[in-house]
């Protein structure tokens, strides 16, 4: 690889690329220990998964470094890297030694990853009570690459983005983001290097744990973040996918390595963590903790499959409460179906399979009925409505075990109850107003109140909203949301449990709702229909002004106080809100007055970036600066802000520069032409470019790579006309012709097939609604 700086060496070979480096079998099952040596110019230094043992001087002058023989541990798991990169480094408490490196340029943002990653470890150490089994941990920023970083034990690999922190244009997002991937590596270190999947169907055992601990990991560690608010938004993203016909369950067959590849998705990822949070919620968290260290421990060094985590999860009951005489679960006596021991360890994995073996999302439907709570599960679908002729056909055999957990207008006790079969009835003890379902959204399913329920529950909203738990009123417009989509609510009753939002002081909640509304001014925009985009503007702008004036350009406040600053002025420009355009255009002349050195707020950095990039003048400057700057998160803000441009050619002349590779690296491209597909003057564009430019793009990436797929549906998913679906599926079918099958294709022509739908529907909706609202 060529940077700056010169030439350097990096391995990455999950899930199936150590076959290409050196003989072996190269599958996770065959669990070796590595003994390497690596041969290199004295200019460069070389690492590995073990430190180094001893350097030998060749004749010629190569020398080569001899490092420990590693532990067991599977393929995919080997790196190795030749560079001339500087680095820091602390001890934790345990006495690993832990160093950050990065190019020598690069050096002085490597602090925060340093001060995270040992207090991370410190963390996990303690939390599984099982030591970090090698002397050291290095985490290596490498200026191109693929993924978002690699798991590689003892040599974790990032992307520049995912591992420094520059705290002179580093945001409060780059903040948590560098945090998390850190948080998600090192918990491999453990779920994955040291337990492994024993193939690759399981990959979520790996990559939904590691995407789990993120959530025990940086609440205990980085409370301030609040990390559990943001992981709502984990779960959130993939129901979307979930929801679709076209999805696959958890644990899923993968045979080629393109099929590997694509099991790295949001269904291992993110349904995987949703999984494992609502379990947790169900254990109790002493439990599920006591579970998963009974798990580590016992398969050390080792492989393991479902059913091992869920025994283990299990005996975790036995060995504890049971055998002292009472019950697996924390809050046993609110549940009515407390088990017996061998009822437990039955229940679980009757539970768990019910999560993993098979695909989809269920919907609860309740009906209050005096003291009397109806219940009945269904299959959850998005664009597919209870009238279609389909939709009988697509609920058969669909059958969770859910834990269910609600409370009620006159307490907020939780309860529980297992919903195991397609109704059931439950009494209250007493008559309520209305009956919140799914406490605090730690359950992966979606809730719909028939008959008056929607209505109290709106009502509860405009009354006194803090009678509601914050989760629950995010999760209120989550599902609302949801319900309209799948044709079970109208969209003027969601957007009306939206008008309590102006009373809402809970950010997250606040942040949800106006993604919604934001989303549809976005849609509108997209597809040209202008007189709803002008009230959708208006409307946001009127109904946000007051927490919108009270926004200052600074990076002042709390985590979340500083999220809600990016988001509420980035709106308010995207919609060019005069005195936000006026700031961020006083801010970017200041900025080029003084060459660059002039530093921004990094909350607002972004946003009078893209103000800036609207004259050609300013966009010019924004890519001199782009070349120049050492720091990854600005580069990516630049990035963003050069392509909002409303003429074609320069951006077209971003896609030639990340094609080329030199000035916009390989490892943007994609969200390069994510960005550009956003923009509505370059939808059309990024997608012309991936139909007309396929054959190049597999030449730099691999088929079933994050790249690709993430290429191919950022481009096309906002579709929604009957045209442009057809278009897309003529080009899938052209690439099936040639041999190339993705899953994606099918998720992308059902999205697609679901935003017309969509449209169709609601879109009188949505205007009425706003003529009585501007
Ligand atoms: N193990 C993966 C990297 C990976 C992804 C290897 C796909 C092979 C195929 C790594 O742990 C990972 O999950 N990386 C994420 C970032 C993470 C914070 C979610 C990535 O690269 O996006
Ligand atoms: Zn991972």
């Amino acid at each position: 690889m060529w940077d700056e700086g010169g030439t350097i060496a990096v391995t990455d070979f999950e899930p199936t690329e150590a076959r290409m480096a050196f003989p072996c079998f190269d599958e996770p099952l065959f669990k070796a220990n590595f003994s390497i040596k690596i041969r290199r110019e004295s200019r460069h230094i070389a690492l590995s998964n073990m430190p180094k043992v001893k350097t030998i001087e060749l004749e010629g002058g190569l020398l080569e470094d001899h490092f420990e023989t590693t532990v067991k541990m599977s393929t995919y798991l080997v790196a190795y890297i030749v560079c001339d990169f500087k680095s820091v480094s602390g001890t934790s408490s345990s006495g690993v030694k832990v160093s950050i490196y990065a190019s020598p340029d690069k050096w002085s943002q490597t602090h925060y990853a340093l001060e995270a990653s040992l207090k991370l470890l410190d963390f996990y150490e303690n939390y599984f009570d099982i030591n970090y089994p090698l002397p050291k941990l290095d985490l290596v920023a490498i200026p191109d690459f693929g993924s978002g970083a690699m798991e590689n034990w003892g040599l974790i690999t990032y992307r520049e983005t995912s591992l420094l922190f520059d705290p002179k244009t580093s945001s409060a997002s780059d903040k948590l983001w560098v945090t998390t991937v850190i948080a998600h590596e090192l918990a491999h270190q453990w779920f994955g290097n040291l337990v492994t999947m024993e193939w690759w169907n399981d990959i979520w055992l790996n990559e939904g744990f590691a995407n789990y601990m993120e959530l025990i990991s940086i609440n205990a560690t980085y409370p301030e973040l609040q990390f559990d608010d943001y992981f709502m938004e984990v779960c959130f993203e993939v129901i979307k996918k979930d929801s679709l016909n076209s999805s696959r369950p958890i644990s899923n067959q993968a045979k080629t390595p393109t099929q590997i590849q694509e099991m790295f998705d949001t269904i291992s990822y993110n349904k995987g963590a949703c999984t494992l949070n609502m379990l947790k919620d169900f254990l109790s968290e002493e439990k599920f903790q006591k579970g998963i260290i009974h798990y580590l421990k016992k398969f050390s060094y080792r492989n393991a499959k479902n059913d091992d985590l869920w025994n283990s999860l299990s005996n975790s009951c036995f060995e504890g409460d049971f055998t002292s005489g009472g019950f697996c679960y924390s809050d046993s006596k609110k549940i009515s179906s407390a088990l017996t021991f061998q009822g437990v360890n039955v229940e679980i994995k009757e539970m768990t399979a019910t999560w993993t073996l098979q695909k989809g999302i269920p919907l609860v439907v309740v009906e209050q009925e005096g003291r009397l709570l109806r219940l009945r599960q269904e299959r959850f679908l998005s664009g597919v409505f209870q009238e279609d002729p389909e939709w009988r056909a697509l609920q058969e055999r669909y059958l969770w075990h859910i834990p269910l957990t609600y409370s009620t207008s006159s307490s907020n006790v939780i309860h529980r109850h297992i919903l195991k079969s397609k109704t059931d009835t439950l009494e209250l003890p007493e008559k309520t107003s209305w009956v919140k379902f799914n406490v605090n959204s730690n359950g992966y399913y979606i809730v719909h109140y028939e008959g008056h329920g929607w209505d109290q529950l709106i009502t509860q909203l405009n009354q006194n909203h803090t009678l509601l738990r914050p989760k629950d009123r995010i999760g209120l417009i989550h599902d609302a949301f949801q319900l309209v989509s799948a044709g079970r609510l109208t969209l003027d009753k969601a957007l009306d449990l939206t008008r309590y939002l102006q009373h809402e002081k809970n950010i997250p909640a606040l942040l949800k709702g106006l993604r919604h509304l934001e989303l549809f001014y976005h849609m509108m925009n997209r597809r040209n229909i202008s007189d709803v985009t002008e009230n959708l503007k208006h409307y946001l702008l009127q109904y946000f002004k007051p927490v919108i004036d009270m926004q200052s350009w600074s990076d002042e406040g709390s985590f979340w106080d500083r999220l809600l600053r990016s988001a509420l002025l980035k709106l308010a420009c995207d919609l060019n809100h005069a005195p936000c355009i006026r700031k961020a255009t006083e801010l970017f002349s200041q900025w080029v007055e003084s060459s660059g050195k002039l530093s921004i707020p990094t909350d607002v950095l972004k946003i009078v970036y893209t103000v800036g990039a609207q004259t050609t003048a300013g966009w010019n400057y924004l890519l001199e600066q782009y070349e120049r700057s050492m720091s990854g998160a600005e580069k990516n803000k630049i990035l963003y802000a050069l392509s909002t441009s409303k003429h074609q050619e320069k951006l077209m002349k971003l896609i030639e520069l990340a094609m080329e590779g030199k000035i916009i690296k390989t490892q943007n491209l994609a969200v390069l032409l994510q960005a550009i597909a956003r923009n509505p003057k370059g939808q059309q564009l990024a997608w012309n470019f991936v139909r007309e430019n396929w054959t190049q793009l597999l030449k730099k990436f691999d088929l079933g790579s994050f790249a690709i797929r993430y290429i191919i549906s950022d481009t096309t998913s906002h579709f929604s006309s009957k045209d442009e679906l057809q278009e897309v599926k003529l080009f899938f079918e052209s690439l099936k012709a040639q041999g190339s099958h993705l899953d994606i294709f099918q998720i992308v022509l059902e999205t697609i097939s679901k935003n017309i739908k969509w449209l169709e529907k609601n879109l009188p909706t949505l205007r009425t609604w706003l003529l009585l609202r501007t």
